[in-house]
């Protein structure tokens, strides 16, 4: 397996595309738009420094004049998509939480283990002990990870900090990660992950630690610029909606956009508190009811599905996918790639996940991952789809027909990613 494969020329010709994804038209795309791929058969793309300059069908790219003066590279009939737009993780922790897992598979609910020190807290103990080059060297080696699933944009939430200088560490450990490898890297403040320990003990604690977040925490990470977005995890055992709702709207005020973690464990409300806030997504979603749907429907929040979560954890209710499209929201996918209920860099096995238990259609999963995701974090103008204009970030996988991506699962098909036009990972010949 190869990684930062390095310099391609400017100018860029890519042919031999068997089905070439544009993802071209609607956005955000709803209801019946969720399958529109825009395929082009046999197709080109033409990139001129990192861009798309043109795409279409093979004879008639070739036959631009710039087409003949830039570098070739013939894609042998696989299939050509954009990069994964993979719009929640939790990208930066300092261990995996493997032994959890074997409790979980003995009986132990997540809840149980994290009421006893396990969870998220043991999470923040070990990231907060870690130094900064061990938890960048382990973020490295998963960012490789993901480049070679063919993920080119990730969102990642800080949370595992839930200090002013370990939540600092982690969003200036993004920043640097982002101007120092070739993927983009989306921060989102995620100081509401839980009340962490320390306050626990205290009286009135966790009105405590939500002072500390709104008073100093959020105008800190804004002040320095380290994060786009504001993340709440409303559920039993985090915090209600009525401390969400406070924590996002001072979010908002430092001017960082809202996402929440809603409806995972227990229905908290949080759905309608995304909408009203006018959230740029709202994710989990496996207990919503019919009013949070129909809500979710009318609204500009992407509804972003993590069926990682549910695998993982070996929980029987998948998020309302079918009811969710049906009902005209905006569906997203993303691996939640974090150390307790979903440790995966894989969006392939994510697409795999959405079609055999959420009941998404193979073009339904694509068009979520990538497409939609963008617009959840309000770069849909940029990436997500490969048209003129837009970064060419592009991912080919060695299958001959689209719905082998999620078909064949548990194995990586990934052949090439190109992020910005030149390849970040490019699969070992055997
Ligand atoms: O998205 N739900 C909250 N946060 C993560 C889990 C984090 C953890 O267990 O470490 C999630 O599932
Ligand atoms: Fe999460």
């Amino acid at each position: 397996m190869g990684h930062n494969t390095g310099g391609l020329p400017s100018n860029l010709l890519i042919t031999g595309a068997s089905q070439l994804l544009t993802l071209r038209g609607r956005v955000p795309r709803r209801g019946k738009a969720l399958s529109e791929l825009g395929i082009v058969k046999n197709g080109a793309v033409l990139i001129r420094d990192g861009m798309i300059a043109a795409v279409g069908s093979r004879a008639d790219i070739e036959s631009l004049p710039e087409a003949r003066t830039a570098e070739k590279l013939d894609v042998g009939g696989r299939v050509v998509l954009p990069g994964f737009v993979d719009s929640h993780t939790h990208l930066i922790h300092a261990a995996s939480r493997a032994e959890e897992y074997e409790l979980k598979i003995a009986g132990a609910s997540y809840e149980e283990i994290a009421r006893k020190g396990g969870g998220i807290p043991n999470s923040v103990k070990k990231l907060r002990a870690a130094t900064a080059n061990a938890l960048k060297k382990r973020a490295h080696r998963a960012l490789q990870e993901f480049a070679a699933h063919g993920t080119t944009t990730l969102e990642a939430k800080s949370g595992y900090g839930l200090d002013l200088a370990s939540e600092l560490k982690i969003l200036r450990l993004q920043r640097e990660l982002n101007q120092e490898q070739p993927l983009e890297i989306v921060s989102t403040f995620l100081g509401a992950h839980v009340v962490p320990a320390e306050y626990r003990t205290k009286p009135e604690g966790t009105e405590r630690y939500i002072a500390l977040l709104t008073e100093t925490l959020i105008p800190d990470v804004a002040a320095e610029k380290l994060a786009e977005f504001c993340d709440v995890f409303c559920d039993r055992g985090a915090f209600s909606r009525k401390d969400s709702k406070r924590i996002l709207e001072a979010g908002k005020k430092s001017g960082m956009l809202p996402r929440i973690h809603a409806e995972q464990l227990t229905r908290t409300g949080a759905t309608q508190l995304a909408v009203q806030l006018g959230a740029a997504s709202c994710d989990h979603l496996e207990q919503v009811n019919k009013a949070d749907i129909r809500a979710l429907g009318k609204s500009n929040t992407v509804a972003t599905l993590l069926p990682g979560c549910d695998f993982h954890l070996g929980l029987k209710k998948y998020a309302p996918a079918r009811e969710l499209i049906a009902a005209g929201a905006i569906v997203a996918l993303a691996t939640d790639y974090n150390p307790g209920t979903s440790p995966t860099m894989s969006m392939p096995m994510i697409l795999s996940l959405a079609c055999t238990q959420l009941r998404m259609s193979p073009a339904e999963a694509i068009a979520a991952a990538t497409i939609n995701a963008a617009c959840s974090l309000a770069r849909d103008s940029r990436i997500g789809a490969l048209e003129v204009g837009k970064q060419a970030d592009i991912a080919v996988f060695e299958v001959d027909d689209y719905r082998e991506i999620p078909y064949y699962f548990g194995v990586n098909k990934c052949w090439m990613t190109l992020k910005r036009g030149r390849p970040v990972f490019q699969k070992a010949h055997t």
